[in-house]
């Protein structure tokens, strides 16, 4: 059907036919009840027409059998939509815990991406065919959002705080890649290209230029991952002094903090996420765990948006591997 009308985009990600499916199905029974009621509309409106000006029509009897029979199908229909839609919708919003991270900054009017071995691009983003990948992303500056028609995927993109999309590609190729959220005179040129490679054409892209200068630039070499770079500002910054594993540490201890509940100073329970990390780095005094006191410098101001993803993607690795934390 798609290759007849071209209506719709490629499929090429995990979830592309399931969405296409579920729009389908909802499009079709729209489109059944729809005709069904503006035929019965001017059928009746024809049956029941006042025939003379002495026309007096028997009182309506309710066939109350045939409105529960007709209620209960509609509640199972929309119900079964409701369902279908939810289950999709939590699929595509949680991401398998091996997916590969991938950090996403718009900016006007361009997409900056940086891939787990610190090599960055800019309006391209090379992914391996086959491979979970979750996109981390934020802005800096107004609000954008990303989307990708083949993947069937789309989420607004914010300057303050985190949000993501993941997928699956299942397709080698390139698709289009866009900002569909106005933002400024460019918008429209805020486009760019995924490109799904075969996964050792992938790696073999990862690993082309590898000096920590060419990284600094759009589509340099890996460098410096972002990790590493986490784990060099949590030293130069000093939070490895609070931090630490020591007992009596005035601050709590990072390792496998990630994804844990922690209660709050004030009994609320919170999970920790890249949302919570990011607040309480850049405004420390927000969310206190319960037992610490509030002496936590506030570094909003002091560093910037990448230096942040790189603290957080520190944090998040103390989980796999954390004995210096
Ligand atoms: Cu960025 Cu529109």
């Amino acid at each position: 059907m798609n290759s007849v009308f071209n209506l719709f985009p490629e499929q090429a990600s995990s979830i592309s036919s399931e969405i296409d499916l579920l729009y389908l199905f909802i499009l079709i029974v729209s489109v059944v009840f729809t005709l069904l009621a503006a035929f019965l509309v001017i059928f009746f409106a024809v049956k029941y027409r006042r025939r003379s000006e002495d026309d007096r029509p028997e009182p309506p009897h309710a066939d109350s059998k045939l409105e529960i029979a007709a209620g209960a199908f509609l509640l199972v229909l929309l119900m079964g939509m409701f369902f279908w839609g939810a289950k999709l919708y939590f699929k595509g919003n949680r991401p398998p815990s091996d997916a590969m991270e991938v950090l996403v900054t718009g900016k006007q009017w361009m997409w900056k991406l940086q891939h787990p071995n610190g090599k960055r691009e800019i309006n391209t983003l090379h992914v391996p065919l086959g491979v979970p990948v979750k996109l981390t992303m934020t802005s800096e500056d107004v609000i954008h959002s990303f989307f990708i028609p083949a993947f069937r995927v789309k989420n607004d993109v914010l300057p303050g705080r985190y949000t993501q999309v993941w997928f699956e590609p299942v397709k080698a190729g390139r698709y289009d890649l866009f900002c569909t959220e106005y933002c400024g005179n460019e918008h429209s040129r805020m486009v760019g290209w995924v490109e799904v490679m075969e996964p050792a054409d992938y790696e073999r892209w990862l690993s082309i230029g590898t000096t920590a200068a060419a990284s600094t630039a759009a589509g340099g070499g890996p460098g410096e991952s972002p990790v590493d770079a986490g784990a060099r500002l949590f030293a130069e910054l000093g939070c490895v002094t609070c931090h630490n594993q020591n007992s009596g540490a005035l601050g709590p201890n990072l390792t496998g903090v990630f994804g844990r509940e922690e209660t709050m100073t004030d009994g609320s329970v919170v999970t920790v996420d890249e949302n919570y990390l990011r607040e309480s780095i850049l405004n420390s005094q927000a969310k206190i765990v319960a037992g610490y006191a509030p002496i936590m410098p506030v570094f909003k101001g002091l560093i910037n948006e990448d230096q942040l993803a790189q603290i957080i993607a520190y944090i998040k690795s103390l989980n796999d591997n954390g004995t210096d934390g």
